[in-house]
């Protein structure tokens, strides 16, 4: 197929949301990471997705839209709760999940009874969907298993030839995926932690907000096979892996500075190429926003092992990122 590579000026994001309209697959940049659009309410644009990313058909959708008055195309009911969520933090990253419609195709629902809403925070997303005029289904714009693309780059090696275009804009400036928040049951629940926080959250619902037990005991046991299994289908699959091995050291901070440098040194003396992921104490919107990018760089460089420092896990924004980090290392971690 031959991908149209677009620079964001105002024709172009006219062009991709009538190509979006017509059933076309367009990646764009959000606030978060590059999505990978397709029309929602077109069940065989939907099913183009999951072939060009290679994603399990039974893993759901994130339906982005461009005012918060379109939503009620999506849900039956909103709460007061709801409201209040929408009111404060969209245009954002925050998904919300609510009881779909049945006009929404089951495939752009992963075949579930409820569906993802969020409105991005980013114009150029936002303009390819008002031009597009429908809302539109992206999950991150990245082959199925790689690290979620925060630059145009990575969408380019990763789908290149795969979609119809894929828009040029500027890098992510979120650089983690959106907190996904599940408010169809009886207690909003976290699925997937994100820069919006617990605490966030119960700031604005006044009320708690529960953790998915998977996302606590995930590092347990291989993922998927602890206690509890996800209720994001999407964070049961293997994600973000790097090509090279990679291991989390997490401890007092001081020993894992030296834990590194001494594993690096006998690697490398062994003729291995090792690369290091080691951020600033508490920079955790800089490790969330280079995480991914720097995972993408390592395997440019050829590295075969990645050491990567742990961040606090007591701050929801570190817990975020080593959510990402556990996972990319496939739960592979040396304490010290
Ligand atoms: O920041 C983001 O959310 C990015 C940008 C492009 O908006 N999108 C994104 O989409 O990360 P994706 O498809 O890569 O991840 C969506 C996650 C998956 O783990 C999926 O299983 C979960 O959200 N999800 C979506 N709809 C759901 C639903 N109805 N119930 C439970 N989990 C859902
Ligand atoms: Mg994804």
């Amino acid at each position: 197929m031959e991908t149209l590579i677009l620079e964001p000026t105002e024709e172009n994001l006219a062009l991709a949301g009538e190509m979006l309209r017509e059933g076309k697959l367009v990646a764009f940049p959000t606030e978060t990471v590059y999505g990978l659009g397709a029309n929602a309410l077109d069940p065989e644009a939907v099913k183009k997705v999951y072939e060009a990313k290679g994603r399990p058909s039974d893993n759901p959708m994130i339906v982005h839209i461009s005012r918060a008055s379109d939503i009620g195309q999506l849900t039956p009911m909103l709460s007061e709760g709801i409201v209040s969520l929408i009111d404060h933090f969209w245009p954002g990253p925050l998904t919300l999940v609510v009881k779909k419609k049945p006009g929404v195709p089951s495939v752009t629902a992963g075949g579930l009874e409820t569906i993802g809403v969020r409105i991005p925070d980013e114009k150029i997303a936002l303009d390819i969907i008002n031009y597009a005029g429908v809302p539109i289904a992206a999950p991150s714009a990245n082959l199925s298993g790689k690290p979620s693309p925060t630059k145009a780059e990575h969408v380019i090696e990763d789908l290149y030839g795969k979609v119809d275009a894929i828009i040029k804009g500027p890098d992510c400036r979120v650089g983690i995926e959106s907190t996904v928040l599940d408010l169809s049951g009886e207690k909003p629940m976290i699925l997937r932690p994100g820069i919006v926080t617990k605490e966030d959250l119960e700031l604005i619902l006044k009320k708690p907000v529960e953790i998915d037990p998977s996302l606590l005991t995930a590092r347990e046991g291989a993922e998927g096979q602890g206690e509890f299994s996800p209720k994001a289908p999407g964070m049961k699959y293997k994600h973000y892996a790097p090509k090279a091995e990679m291991i989390v050291i997490e401890g007092h901070r001081d020993k894992v500075r030296s834990e590194i440098a001494r594993l690096k040194m006998l690697n490398e003396r062994l003729g291995r190429k090792v690369g290091v992921i080691f951020f600033e104490e508490k920079a955790f919107r800089e490790a969330a926003h280079n995480f991914f990018a720097d995972l993408r760089d390592l395997d440019a460089q050829g590295v075969d092992l990645i050491l990567a420092g742990a961040l606090s896990e007591v701050e929801s924004l570190g817990f975020a990122v080593m959510n990402r980090m556990l996972k990319a290392a496939g739960y592979h971690i040396v304490t010290v």
